[in-house]
């Protein structure tokens, strides 16, 4: 039997610096059987050189013989969509939520599209394979590093001969994976942190970090399905905001982490919040995305100063920016969910396993998955 070959292209995302699959994996997939190529330079930005990928026994080959080789195409963001061929399949952080277009550009190209997105994270089986908690979790961190850099002051209290500093005071709103690592590590940096999320479960996860709880006396409660959130009404989302101006000028630095799957994240810092911050204080928005984000006026990928002095980030895709730990963490959730889609050397699409049926988008030239109209 011939074993499928996987292929791992070069990231084309601007600022994408991670790769799918690091050489360490590499190793490992060949022991199921599996053939790797990888494309030239598609490592060097996460710091593994072609000859790495050559060492653990990748064949090293331009983008033109990747797309034609591969019968799998493993990648972090979406991948060249016009150099997919028929009966190929492609398995990445493909984005289905925010433009289902895309879902069936997919199964007209007779592409079998596979999405982290998609994954049933709180499956056990399906932990060791959650690219979207990977991520997150790095991103988190790295929000409250890239806040840290950015205000100007202290974060810990810190006492010299030269004065004491007041230790910063940190919100941190939408307590998920990225928040709540958001919040221990603006903790372990010696800020004072408080965390908010519409979900009550979350409170018992903030003040085990030893961080405070922000309880609004408007306090919509929103857990929708799955362990996520669910979006408010028009009005709760009023209430929310006004709310939160007055918490949100006491504070030096706010990260903002809230979404609510397939929708648009919610605005939980309004323009009056930012104004009403002091001049030094840092917001990031790592909700910021072309779909809008969760602070008014925030744009990704940019940082704006307002002219009160308050300096925005609009933080997307931040684990892109630790490429070296977030190659590392993805690639062995790709590693994972390649071993659960692989028997027996093939590619085995049976959507009624239950981590394939969340995963998997189109195939065969159609859709699959009934959050874009497949028959499920
Ligand atoms: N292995 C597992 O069991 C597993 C793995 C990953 C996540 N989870 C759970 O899934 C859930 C979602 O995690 P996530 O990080 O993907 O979330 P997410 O990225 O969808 O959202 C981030 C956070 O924003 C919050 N939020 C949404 N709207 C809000 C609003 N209007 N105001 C305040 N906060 C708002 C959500 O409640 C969530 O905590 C959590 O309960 C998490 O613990 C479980």
């Amino acid at each position: 039997m011939v074993a499928i070959r996987v292929g791992v292209g070069r990231e084309t995302a601007p600022g994408e610096q991670r790769v799918a699959l690091v050489p360490d994996a590499v190793g490992r997939l060949r022991e199921l059987g599996l053939e790797i190529v990888v494309e030239s330079g598609a490592g060097t930005a996460a710091w593994h050189p072609d000859s790495a990928y050559g060492e653990a026994g990748a064949e090293v080959v331009s983008k033109a013989e990747l797309y034609e080789r591969a019968d799998v195409i493993v990648t972090v963001r979406r991948p060249d969509t016009a150099a997919l061929r028929a009966g190929q399949a492609v398995i990445g952080m493909l984005r289905p939520f925010a433009d289902p277009g895309y879902v069936r550009e997919l199964a007209v190209a007779g592409v079998t599209a596979i999405a982290f997105e998609g994954l049933p994270r709180t499956l056990s089986a399906a932990q060791t394979m959650d690219a979207m908690s990977s991520q997150d979790n790095i991103a988190g961190y790295k929000a409250a590093v890239l806040a840290a850099d950015t205000y100007g002051r202290f974060f810990p209290l810190l006492v010299t001969a030269a004065g004491t500093a007041r230790p910063a005071q940190v919100l941190v709103l939408g307590a998920g994976v990225a928040g709540l690592q958001a919040i221990g590590t603006a903790r372990r940096l010696g800020a004072v942190v408080t965390g908010y999320d519409i979900r009550p479960e979350a409170e018992g996860e903030i003040t085990s970090l030893g961080a405070q709880f922000l309880r609004l006396s408007a306090g919509p409660e929103g857990s929708g399905q799955g362990g996520y959130a669910r979006a408010l009404t028009e009005e709760e989302q009023r209430a929310q905001q006004e709310e939160l101006v007055r918490h949100i000028s006491r504070q030096d630095v706010v990260i903002t982490t809230a979404r609510v799957p397939g929708r648009r994240p919610p605005v939980l810092v309004t323009e009056a919040a930012v104004k009403g911050m002091r001049a030094g204080s840092v917001v990031v928005d790592m909700a910021a995305s072309d779909l809008g984000g969760n602070v008014e006026g925030s744009r990704p990928g940019e940082t704006i100063v307002t002219d009160g002095g308050v300096t925005v980030v609009g933080a997307s895709e931040l684990a892109a920016a630790m490429p070296a730990a977030a190659s590392t963490a993805y690639s062995s959730n790709v590693r994972a969910l390649l071993g659960h889609l692989v028997r027996d050397g093939a590619l085995v699409i049976d959507t009624d396993d239950p981590i394939q049926a969340g995963v998997v988008l189109t195939h065969a030239g159609e859709i699959v998955h009934p959050a874009f109209g497949g028959a499920s």
